[in-house]
């Protein structure tokens, strides 16, 4: 087990560069191997996700080189096989690779996914999607087996605009016969970014942002290159970091616009801010802060992922503040711990009611998924004393060099194996 250990309380001042998106990236790897040549994209970070995934890629013999920032992906001697459950399991987008197998094969086998422990996480709408394309599903003790003799275009409506779905659906479709229309379509930045690299390669989908996304298939999927956006969950959380404890705190390389929610709600609670083309400063955190009160919400609303990093700011707003929880059942688990290291919070349904400022006070906490895991660092960050933080391998799988990252402006932070 991988264990962080942080003091708190230190002067946090610099700069920290933003990676690629995880979200994205890990819908890429996938979507790479719809190419019939070969597939180059940058700004890849190094986080064990993107390992996870290069793993099925080698399971699928899929050849592939990876650099530091960059992976090139070949999948002309690529083999169809199963994706057993031990590398189905290994993260939550290991789904991905049922549309872009059963696009480009017609045939997808693979077990339920992983990935963090935050609800009941369904694929349901994947599933129908699929089956609006003219696939079968089999599902036989958590192994699926999806399959088509012909894809063709379908009118898709999803209940839920789920980001999964949405760009599962749309991983099939661009092999599909003639034309898919996906309504009520997810509309967060990296289904985006995957629309365009699908485009890139010669695929036709127009409408990816908006809730409306049409696809017309076809036959052929060339050479591309590719650029994975800055990642605005990270981004943010690093800006919620230096609310909480920075000075001169600049977040270099993000799209403002993808954090415009958190931005907003951080200068109704007092923190100051400049915002440059593609830079955050947070100017000093020794403010008094107002309470506030979110609710989580599909994209361009208050990002689910930045809701348990933000739980720790409002902690320290004056004041009673309210969380509303909307997308996931079970995203509090890092309430529990917060309360451990001193915060006074409430938790009824889906609603956790902060009463701040408290102290917070240095002690063993757990990572119990990847945002819970950046909310416990961003609280043992302001508190005092030493905070020991376990199963920190939830944080590697999202965060690209979180320890080199924070040391460089002036954190105490190590990472070690027991
Ligand atoms: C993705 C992100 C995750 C983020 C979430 C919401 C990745 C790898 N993960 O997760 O970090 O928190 O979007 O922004 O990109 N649902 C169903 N049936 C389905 C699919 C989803 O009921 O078939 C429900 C889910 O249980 C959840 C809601 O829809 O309650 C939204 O889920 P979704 O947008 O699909 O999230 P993920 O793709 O799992």
């Amino acid at each position: 087990m991988k264990i962080i250990e942080i003091e708190g309380e230190k002067n946090i001042t610099g700069t920290i560069r933003i990676s690629g998106a995880k979200n994205a990236t890990v819908a890429l790897i996938p979507a790479a191997i719809l190419t019939d040549e070969e597939a180059t994209i940058c700004n890849v970070p190094e986080i064990t996700d993107t390992e996870a995934l290069c793993d099925i890629l080698k399971l699928l013999n899929v050849n592939f080189k990876r650099s530091t920032e960059s992976i090139i992906v070949n999948p002309q001697e690529m083999i169809n096989t199963e994706i057993t459950e031990e590398f189905s399991k290994k993260l939550r987008a290991s789904y991905y690779f049922m549309g872009a197998l059963l696009g480009k094969y017609k045939k997808a086998v693979m077990y339920f996914p992983g990935g963090c422990s935050i609800g009941s996480r369904p694929i349901d709408l994947h599933l129908k999607g699929f089956e609006a394309l003219g696939a079968t599903v089999k599902n036989e003790n958590n192994k699926y087996i999806v399959e088509a003799k012909e894809l063709k275009g379908a009118n898709i409506y999803l209940d839920i605009a789920s980001v999964g779905a949405t760009i599962n659906i749309m991983l099939a479709a661009v092999r599909a016969k003639g034309t898919t229309i996906i309504d009520n379509a997810a509309k967060e930045p990296e289904i985006v970014n995957v629309a365009t690299f699908l485009n890139n390669m010669g695929a036709k989908i127009l409408g990816a942002g908006t809730s409306t996304i049409k696809i017309e298939g076809v036959e052929h999927l060339g050479k591309c290159f590719h650029e994975v956006i800055p990642d605005r969950i990270e981004a943010g959380t690093y800006i919620i970091i230096g609310a909480l404890c920075g000075h001169m705190l600049k977040v270099d390389n993000v799209i403002p616009e993808h954090v415009d929610s958190l931005l907003l709600k951080l200068e109704e609670m007092g923190v100051d801010l400049e915002i440059g083309k593609d830079y955050v400063t947070v100017i000093d955190s020794n403010k008094t802060l107002r309470a506030t009160n979110i609710k989580t919400a599909v994209y361009p609303g208050f990002a689910t992922d930045l809701q348990q990093p933000f739980t720790v700011l409002l902690t320290q707003a004056k004041g009673k503040s309210k969380i509303t929880e909307t997308i996931f059942e079970n995203r509090f688990m890092h309430i529990p711990y917060l309360k451990k290291l001193g915060a006074d919070i409430e938790l009824k349904n889906q609603t956790a009611t902060i009463l701040g400022p408290r102290d917070l006070k240095g002690t063993e906490v757990v990572a119990t998924d990847l945002r819970a895991g950046a909310a416990m660092v961003a609280a043992a960050l302001i508190a005092k004393g030493t905070t020991t933080i376990t199963n920190a391998e939830h944080i590697l799988r999202g965060y690209e060099q979180i320890v080199e990252k924070l040391t460089t402006v002036g954190a105490k932070i190590t990472i070690k194996e027991i």
